[in-house]
């Protein structure tokens, strides 16, 4: 008898089983056990991955990040699905619901989504007539909230001083533990009425590639701030331990500010005052650079002085074309160079950095997201070749269909949550497109 052949499943078709797996019939979320809730940026790079499958539904998933849209502008971290199994839940968060029977967060996340809708008109501009019509009535109809969450960020989260995009929370940087954040965490001293708690993640990942309880302690003391104040966003500035100037949220401003003036003007809006946003935006990370290394650095307000730890946000001006130099850097040992890497993606931390640990979160894996997000800015930007290597180490690292949320950068191994949404969404727009 000979033996029949069975093709393995393409990359694509594995990529996909993991959004409908992830899909509960009306949102996707970030990850099958560690985030079943829907989380802002993750949203927005699902709906770019969706977009390969049903442009419909990728607006629908965007119009669901945008219909928990509070009513200052703010687009929440979180919009909870009602599922258990995620600590802190909106009960813990506290926070007066945005519109009935909408339960979110009282933080933001990277600013990603004028990206977002760009990536999911031209995919639906590359398919059927009808595709291409919705994804255009999307856009019209999507306008004002883009741009009521990008003057929300411009009035209460834009630095005077240095320009910077502010955050008053690591999680609202995405990179949540990375070691950016360890000096103004440092100065965060959780006090004794921190309302106990129980952290769900250690059940649904390894411990070790997780923050540790140190980390969660303040964590958990920020939001306790935040609810004192009621989530005002003038007085939550006003108020937090942690207020830092984060250079990637406002390299990526920038670039999103580009990118929605760009939009506005085809439905014929004036667009000045985003392209104030954007250009201050860029002047604050050409300002943030480094005099030794020329990698861009975050500032703690609180503290008053820059932070120099080496992580991948220091190429924060290659998001906004402004630091074409760095490809220096970047290509070198330090970055993704280093010859123990498996793939020549920089890893979130640099190896040679005190702090980095290769399996930890934001202290050292690497992360297809921000692979996908340079490498769409490199395309943009005229760096093809740049842009055209990051796919293919992205599409090498995940090609073993784990989707892992991260990737080891010395062994490949993927970390974190397995079928991990956004890792699935970017695999598709590489594969894809
Ligand atoms: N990334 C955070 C978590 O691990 C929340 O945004 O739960």
């Amino acid at each position: 008898m000979t033996s029949v052949h069975y093709p393995e499943p393409t990359l694509a078709a594995r990529a996909a089983r993991v959004l409908r797996d992830n899909d509960t019939g009306s949102v996707i979320t970030a990850a099958p056990r560690l985030y079943p809730h829907m989380w802002s940026w993750d949203a927005a790079f699902i709906s770019i991955g969706l977009a390969h499958l049903h442009v419909r539904r990728a607006i629908a998933e965007l119009d669901t990040l945008f219909a928990a849209q509070w009513a200052d502008g703010m687009v929440p971290h979180i919009v909870f699905t009602g599922r258990d199994g995620y600590f802190p839940g909106p009960d813990r968060w506290g926070v007066p619901d945005p519109a009935p029977g909408v339960r979110t967060s009282g933080i933001c996340q990277p600013p990603i989504h004028a990206i977002a809708v760009r990536r999911v008109l031209d995919i639906a501009r590359a398919g059927a007539p009808e595709d291409a019509e919705a994804a255009e009535r999307f856009v019209s109809r999507v306008w004002e909230p883009l741009l009521a969450w990008h003057r929300w960020l411009a009035r209460y989260r834009v630095d005077a001083g240095t320009g910077l995009v502010t955050i008053v929370h690591g999680w609202e940087s995405g990179m949540d533990n990375s070691p950016r954040w360890d000096a103004p965490y440092a100065a965060v001293r959780p006090g004794p009425d921190l309302p106990p708690y129980t952290r769900e993640d250690l059940h649904r990942a390894d411990p070790g590639e997780r923050p540790t309880d140190a980390e969660y302690d303040r964590y958990l003391w920020l939001i306790e701030g935040m609810r004192r104040v009621g989530y005002d966003a003038a007085r939550v500035v006003a108020t937090s331990e942690f207020l830092v100037g984060d250079v990637f949220i406002t390299g990526l401003f920038a670039l999103a500010n580009d990118v929605l003036a760009e939009l506005g003007e085809s439905l014929g809006h004036e667009t000045a005052e985003v392209r104030g946003w954007a250009s201050g935006a860029r002047a604050a990370v050409a300002a943030a650079r480094s005099p030794s290394t020329g990698l861009a650095r975050d500032y703690d307000l609180r503290a008053g002085r820059w932070l120099d730890t080496e992580t991948i946000a220091g190429f924060a001006p290659l998001l906004c074309d402004s630091g074409a130099e760095l490809f220096e850097l970047w290509d070198s040992p330090r970055w993704a160079g280093n010859p123990d890497l498996v793939v020549p993606i920089p890893p979130s931390t640099s190896p040679s950095a005190t702090g980095f640990d290769p399996r930890r979160y934001w202290r050292g894996p690497q992360w297809p997201v921000l692979a996908w997000l340079f490498g769409w800015s490199f395309r943009r930007h005229g760096w093809a070749h740049r842009a055209a290597a990051l796919r293919e180490a992205g599409i090498r690292l995940t090609d073993g269909g784990a989707f892992g949320e991260y990737y080891h950068p010395f062994t490949g191994e993927p970390l974190g949550s397995a079928d991990q949404s956004w890792t699935a969404a970017v695999v598709l727009d590489w594969v894809c497109a």
